[in-house]
């Protein structure tokens, strides 16, 4: 088997036997058996799962446990474009888990989705993960099991894949946007309660970027600045907006658009739910005060940054934005492309079950724990929920694509909420949205606003990959499914 997993298989087959799920989770029909193709690593790398302590609530403050790689919050990777990275996970957790590069186009099994592509990392266990990093740009990596407890704690990290062709820039920030939901003592309050998650999500009210309530960056007047802004909270939709400079949006999920200016979407911002990440260019003012960047969802503006002009920049002053050179991504062939259409719904009541275990219950804990599902399940896809509860077998695909065909999706929100909706081992072009509000770009999470219908397409990679919402709650009650491509 691929990576050298060590599974528990007779945890996963006793839990399966004894919900009759087992044939469905064999490897056979999960795929992730098949062999790895020629892959040469140029660069390799061990990240290692585990805890150390952070400050969130201020210097002066009880720390907090959170769980990083490496033991570095929000741990920052680079590499130049055309890498084969040969990163090997090692769980240094007390609970199973695994490792997802999210964004990155892959063979399907190196994705670190189990029980879907491998089976589970148990604590202890390594996976190793061969990673040809062709596409440049800002991405980030996170577990993909218990990520309401993982990620909610803190595991992700930046994976940035550099462009030499990029231009140049004055200065580089990159800002990971997380919440955190503590008590005053430091420790968690619970990290997902049913009214969360059946609703918009269970909210941290601890804000931060990087770790940190607030950062103080300063650029060149005049100066060029690349701003790589991650939101990598679990919940959180944020409309980022910046004051005091000329700012453009230059890529969305790592891939280039021709720059937008920020004033001229609606409103001014920048709507990005978890996962979703954007690259701007702020040019400073060449004469006077600080910029600002901030979340402005809600009334209570989220100022995060402050970027005050330090020196000033060389050469004539530049008018126009600097570009990012184009994507070079597969270019689905929209005319001919296959269509579906998907709704995201509230689960069906009869649907809407819990897991008829006591929560402490060690089996309830282990079976869940396995299968890397939540306890209840409160949403679907196209009137598919993904296994939760006592419902832990593999739902049907949502659909059986062909390798190298072009899909185009409708996504429909027939929901209150909004929904970032992600599609695994793909970059897929945004066509459009029914609001009218999306300049089209490519991207490997689209926001769906209530009411809304976005439609995407993309050349299909073959493989076994999960579509979901990455509002984390949401994806482990049940808005999860995934495509088969053959
Ligand atoms: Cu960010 Cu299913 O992933
Ligand atoms: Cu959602």
């Amino acid at each position: 088997m691929a990576g050298g997993v060590r599974l528990s298989r007779r945890a996963l087959l006793a839990a399966g036997a004894a919900w009759g799920v087992g044939a469905v989770l064999a490897p056979a029909r999960t795929g992730f058996a098949r062999a790895p193709a020629a892959f040469e690593p140029t660069a390799r790398l061990t990240l290692a799962a585990g805890e150390t302590d952070l400050r969130l609530l201020g210097a002066d403050k009880p720390a907090s446990r959170i769980y990083a790689y490496d033991g570095q919050p929000f741990r920052q990777l680079r590499y130049p474009r055309g890498t084969r990275l040969e990163a090997t996970y090692v769980n240094g957790l007390s609970e199973g888990s695994s490792l997802h590069f999210h964004g990155i186009r892959m063979p399907n099994e190196y994705d670190g989705v189990p029980p879907l592509t491998q089976p589970l990392v148990e604590p202890g266990g390594r996976f190793v993960h061969r990673l040809p990093l062709d596409d440049p740009g800002t991405f980030f990596f996170h577990p993909h099991c218990d990520e309401t407890g993982q990620a909610g704690r803190g595991l992700v990290g930046v994976l940035i894949v550099e462009d030499p062709r990029d231009p140049i820039f004055d200065a580089e920030e990159v800002l990971c946007l997380k919440d955190w939901r503590l008590g005053e003592d430091g420790g968690y309050l619970p990290l997902t309660e049913p009214d969360g998650a059946s609703k918009a999500g269970t909210f941290g009210a601890t804000r931060t970027v990087n770790g940190l309530p607030h950062l103080d960056l300063t650029a060149p007047a005049g100066g060029d600045v690349r701003l790589r802004i991650l939101n990598v909270d679990s919940t959180r939709i944020m409309d980022i907006g910046v004051e005091g400079g000329e700012a453009w949006l230059i890529a969305v999920d790592g891939h280039a658009l021709p720059p937008v200016a920020l004033d001229s979407l609606p409103d001014g911002i920048w709507r990005m739910g978890p996962a979703q990440r954007i690259d701007l260019h702020l040019r400073m003012p060449a004469k006077g005060g600080p910029v600002t960047l901030g979340d402005y969802r809600a009334a209570d503006v989220y100022s995060f940054a402050t970027i005050t002009p330090k020196g000033r920049r060389a050469g004539k002053p530049r008018k126009a934005p600097l570009a990012l050179p184009a994507p070079e991504l597969p270019m689905p062939d929209v005319e001919a492309a296959e269509f579906h259409s998907f709704t995201l719904q509230q689960a069906t009541d009869a649907a809407v079950k819990e897991l008829g275990l006591p929560p402490d219950d060690p089996l309830a804990k282990a079976l869940v724990a396995s299968f890397c599902v939540g306890r209840a399940t409160y949403w679907s896809i196209g009137q598919v929920s993904w296994a939760a509860g006592d419902r832990l077998g593999l739902p049907p695909p949502l659909v059986a694509m062909a390798e190298g065909r072009s899909y185009r999706i409708e996504i429909k929100n027939e929901t209150r909420f909004p929904h970032p909706i992600h599609l695994h081992g793909h970059a897929f072009a945004v066509l459009r949205s029914s609001k009218g509000r999306l300049p089209r770009h490519f991207a490997d999470t689209v926001l769906v606003q209530p009411g809304e219908a976005v439609e995407i397409a993309f050349v299909a990679a073959p493989g076994d990959w999960v579509f979901h919402c990455h509002i984390l709650e949401h994806m482990e009650t049940g808005m999860m499914g995934w495509f088969r491509i053959l």
